[in-house]
């Protein structure tokens, strides 16, 4: 057993060796045999599963005709590519497969696939053996914090089907606005598609049209079936959704019947209203005959709840029902929605949420708040698709937050975005479905904006989704991923430079040696860290470790309260600077503060004050900034204890420091 074991596994790695020798070669041939910048089939993203290259080129002409055959021994989406010095040959079992390989074809040559039996173009001889991951490869676009031009959507499935991402899971309501066109319901677009405030941030109001100020829009019925055969062209699936029942604050101005009953603000429909029902099942109706899907994603996340538990009517529901709990009460709506759209055939998707209240056997969970629920799910035999936020949520910065656009989330760089390994910890991957990033977009009004955060963090996720985790190198990837990031500049895409990225703080990469690394940091109770953001604990500021971008990382120590401690170094010490850290990240509520006052002294009782500093950063900005607070003398102090004081601004929050680095 323990021999046959071994056997095997010595094989597997011949296999997987063999594989990577043949890629090796592949890559040298081309790299020698291409002089532009993107020429091989070693740069294709995603990479795919089998390359060999050999001698020879093919020369495609206009009238040249590529052989298609069909095979149904090839996997769904799959292909054999085989490019000889006569002929070009893909065979496949679906379509899918059959444009998959063109669009492999498109990147090795150059061309785009609409124009590859147009155009004279010239590759290598190869033979590629192809077939994804995962069957979902997903993006979501949040069209509901800014309506998107149909262009932006047209241009965004290009991009996508390029690297053969297969799902568009299209946000299309939430409180910022209702982007879809419901002919049972036209206040939804009447009001709940416009806002007086352009800024998703600012305080706004729902507003007509034809108020001066509004800002928003939505789509109509034609301009979703174009968008649907569009997407459908590209071998893409649109997946709509349709939130319920919280993030509906714009449903509920344009129908306040759905509200709950009782005086508790909230923007979650009422559960215990038929009203409500009628009203998802009507515009679920003419979602279901616009968009072809198999699922009809039925949102399902951060429900408040609160109105519910003041409600009448919801009180009667619990009752008749015999829920006891708020979350069984949205159980009792996703199960009855579900079945409503089971009833139509399709199938629902809704956050990982749904798995709190209960939910039917056919459900599929998009596991978001982290890799439980989707676990979750496929442990209870629910399929589950992997969104999770610290791989997938490309709404974060992707690099130093002080030269990077305002961003929601902290901080997710591509590489962390390409380590993700969506079936880890997944006890039954025949239910994984797949993985998607999700592109929120609350700070994000220009479409030239998302597309800088979508790419090229999209091809790492491509990658994710398609190319098994042996074939994944990082390295290669990065290259593979300027190549690409040029290419889409030059079709006009806005990409951020991974060549010109800074990366992770170096300070946070490495222990820093400074004069009070293991010094006893001193506090009153009154002004503890929060336990949350402890960062190790009381002597976090001296323990010479760095905090990165993002102050979640746990390098960082969070307060709720004004700061004063006193760092002891053990023994007098000639110091000449001291220096502290500090984060704002306003959509967290994270400032930095308003002045910090530096103190020392070499006796612990007579402290000489050394200054105040103010932050260069005004607490109104958006957007995480990192601040350096600190003093230097070209005169070295004899010094033990130095003492820092730091005030929250006016509007309170957070205070966030991850080390006094003293020299
Ligand atoms: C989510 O990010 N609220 C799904
Ligand atoms: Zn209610």
């Amino acid at each position: 057993m323990q021999k046959a074991l071994l056997k095997d596994s010595n094989r597997e790695k011949t296999v997987k060796m063999r594989r990577s020798i043949i890629f090796i070669a592949a890559a040298a041939v081309l790299a020698s045999a291409c002089n532009a910048d993107l020429c091989g089939f070693g740069d294709i993203i995603p990479a795919p599963q089998e390359v060999t290259v050999s001698e020879g080129d093919f020369l495609h002409k206009p009238w040249t005709k590529i052989a298609y055959v069909t095979d149904e021994a090839i996997p769904a989406e799959g292909y054999v590519l085989e490019v000889t010095p006569k002929s070009v040959r893909i065979t496949s079992s679906d379509e899918a497969g059959r444009y998959y390989a063109r669009q492999t074809l498109a990147q090795a040559t150059g061309i785009d696939e609409t124009q590859l039996d147009r155009k004279t173009w010239k590759v290598q001889c190869c033979k590629i053996t192809d077939s994804p991951r995962f069957a979902y490869r997903g993006l979501l676009m949040d069209v509901s914090r800014h309506f998107r031009s149909k262009e932006f959507v047209f241009k965004h499935l290009d991009a996508m089907a390029a690297v053969k991402l297969n799902r568009m899971h299209f946000h299309l309501t939430d409180e910022a606005g209702w982007r879809i066109q419901i002919d049972a319901f036209p206040r939804l677009t009447e009001i709940g598609a416009y806002r007086t405030a352009k800024f998703r941030m600012d305080p706004w109001e729902y507003c007509e049209p034809t108020d001066t100020s509004a800002y928003g829009g939505f789509y109509t019925k034609d301009d979703i079936r174009e968008i649907v055969a569009y997407a459908q062209a590209r071998h893409i699936t649109i997946v709509p959704e349709i939130e319920m029942p919280g993030h509906s604050n714009e449903v509920l101005a344009a129908y306040p019947e759905l509200k709950c009953t009782g005086d508790v603000e909230s923007g979650d429909l009422c559960p215990g209203k038929e009203a409500t029902f009628e009203f998802i099942e009507k515009v679920l109706d003419e979602v279901i005959e616009l968009f072809p899907s198999e699922y009809i994603h039925i949102g399902g996340d951060e429900a408040v709840k609160r109105g519910w538990k003041a409600c009448d009517d919801c009180k009667a529901r619990m009752e008749a029902e015999g829920l006891g709990s708020m979350e069984e009460l949205q159980g009792y709506l996703t199960r009855r929605v579900e079945e409503y759209v089971n009833s139509k055939g399709r199938h629902v998707i809704g956050w990982d949420e749904i798995l709190e209240g209960g939910l039917g056997k056919e459900a599929t969970v998009m596991s978001w708040r982290g890799v439980e629920g989707g676990q979750a799910a496929i442990e209870a035999g629910h399929k589950a698709i992997m969104t999770p936020g610290t791989y997938c949520y490309i709404d974060a910065t992707q690099d130093f937050p002080n030269k990077e656009p305002a961003a929601f989330g902290n901080y997710l760089p591509i590489n962390r975005v390409y380590s993700y390994d969506p079936a880890e910890g997944i006890s039954d991957t025949s239910l994984l479905l797949g993985v998607q990033a999700n592109l929120w977009s609350e700070m994000i009004i220009s479409e030239e904006h998302a597309e800088y955060m979508y790419w090229p963090r999209s091809l790492a996720l491509a990658e994710v989704a398609w190319t098994n985790p042996e074939r994944k190198d990082l390295q290669d990837f990065r290259r593979r991923a300027v190549l690409r990031g040029k290419k889409m500049t030059e079709l006009g895409y806005t990409v951020f430079d991974l060549e010109g990225e800074a990366g992770e703080r170096a300070e946070s990469l490495e222990p820093q040696n400074h004069l009070a690394v293991g010094a006893r940091v001193v506090r009153a109770p009154e002004c503890n860290y929060t336990e949350r953001y402890s960062a190790g604990g009381d002597n976090a500021l001296t323990d010479g470790l760095c905090g990165g971008w993002a102050y979640t990382d746990g390098k960082w120590q969070g307060y709720l309260c004004d700061v004063d401690f006193t760092i002891d170094l053990g023994e007098v010490k000639d110091i000449s600077n001291i220096t502290l850290l500090s984060m704002q990240n306003r959509v967290h509520g994270v400032y930095l503060p308003a002045s910090v006052e530096f103190f020392m002294s070499a006796n612990g009782l007579d402290y000489e004050f050394l200054g105040s500093q103010v932050p260069d950063t005004d607490p109104d900005v958006w957007g995480a900034r990192i601040c350096q607070f600190g003093l230097s003398s070209s005169e070295p102090s004899p010094v033990r204890y130095i003492m820092i004081r730091a005030s929250r601004c006016e509007k309170g929050g957070f205070l966030f420091f991850d080390e006094v680095i003293v020299k």
